[in-house]
């Protein structure tokens, strides 16, 4: 079949490690039917054949004006897509998108003109953020945790790194492979451009947020790594409720054993 992806082996290994990551959100229950999205900026492995490929799709619009976009290409998931059809046939459950010259709107390019997830918006306005800063970030991952949701159902875990530091507590690993800790983003409405500007501004001290009673938001260099700094946050909520599910408050690390670690592995503060 012809692919963008035939003769493009550093592309294909983005989208191969996208469909991956695909897999492992379905089988950890965070993905219950088109649940969750993942979109990556391509653009350094896109070649000048590409960049002439015609469009396959109308102009859409983002919603947003993302000046630091310009031209550049993204493969993201489909709106309506299943996490568990993206993991085996990444090609027929996304798309390859081409941001316009004005900055606002797009096209998508190959393989099929699968319309992008309705989260497009939060997502490319994370990856203008990204590129405003200088960030080495190329990848952003909205997922359904259940046990991370769960806990942004009682307010006393939405107040400022409530959440964190008792995720961070939990076990030692925590704070080792999620060092910036768990932001909180508010109810807001999915897809809205309100929730992509409250994304934008936890991303500036996060690399993960809750979007309240709804899911999380994680970026990082590439999609494997944002999925693990979800997936050590989770794991730390189970440990969390499996102690409360035994009847007891669990202990958590001690502040000077929280210090010592941070010294040691020198983590943030
Ligand atoms: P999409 O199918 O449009 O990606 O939506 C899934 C989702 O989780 C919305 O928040
Ligand atoms: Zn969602």
């Amino acid at each position: 079949m012809n692919s963008i992806l035939n003769n493009r082996p550093v592309l294909a290994r983005e989208v191969n490690k996208v469909a991956e990551t695909a897999g492992y959100l379905w089988e950890k229950g965070w993905a219950e039917r088109n649940g969750g999205n993942i979109t990556i900026n391509i653009t350094e492995w896109v070649d000048d054949e590409i960049r002439q490929m015609p469009a396959i799709s109308e102009v859409y619009p983002i919603g947003a004006t993302l000046p630091y976009l310009k031209g550049c290409y993204f493969f993201c998931k489909g709106n309506n897509r299943r996490m568990r059809d993206l993991a085996r046939w990444p090609m027929e459950n996304g798309s390859v998108i081409r941001i316009l010259d004005d900055c606002a709107s797009y096209v998508i390019i190959a393989d099929n003109p699968v319309k992008p997830t309705s989260e497009l918006p939060s997502h490319l306005s994370v990856h203008n953020d990204l590129l405003r800063k200088g960030s080495p970030y190329r990848a952003s991952l909205h997922t359904h945790p259940i046990e991370l949701v769960a806990m942004s159902h009682n307010p006393k875990y939405l107040e400022k790194d409530v959440a964190t530091r008792l995720l961070w507590s939990m076990i030692p690993e925590t704070k080792a492979f999620c060092p910036r800790g768990l932001g909180i983003v508010p109810y807001t409405l999915p897809g809205s451009v309100e929730l992509a500007n409250a994304t934008i501004e936890e991303l500036s001290d996060y690399d993960v947020v809750m979007w309240e009673k709804h899911g999380v938001f994680a970026v990082d260099t590439d999609i494997m790594l944002a999925f693990d700094q979800v997936d050590v946050l989770n794991k730390s909520a189970q440990i969390y409720i499996a102690s409360k599910n035994m009847g007891f408050e669990p202990e958590g690390m001690s502040d000077a054993q929280m210090k010592e670690m941070t010294e040691v592995f020198n983590l943030p503060k």
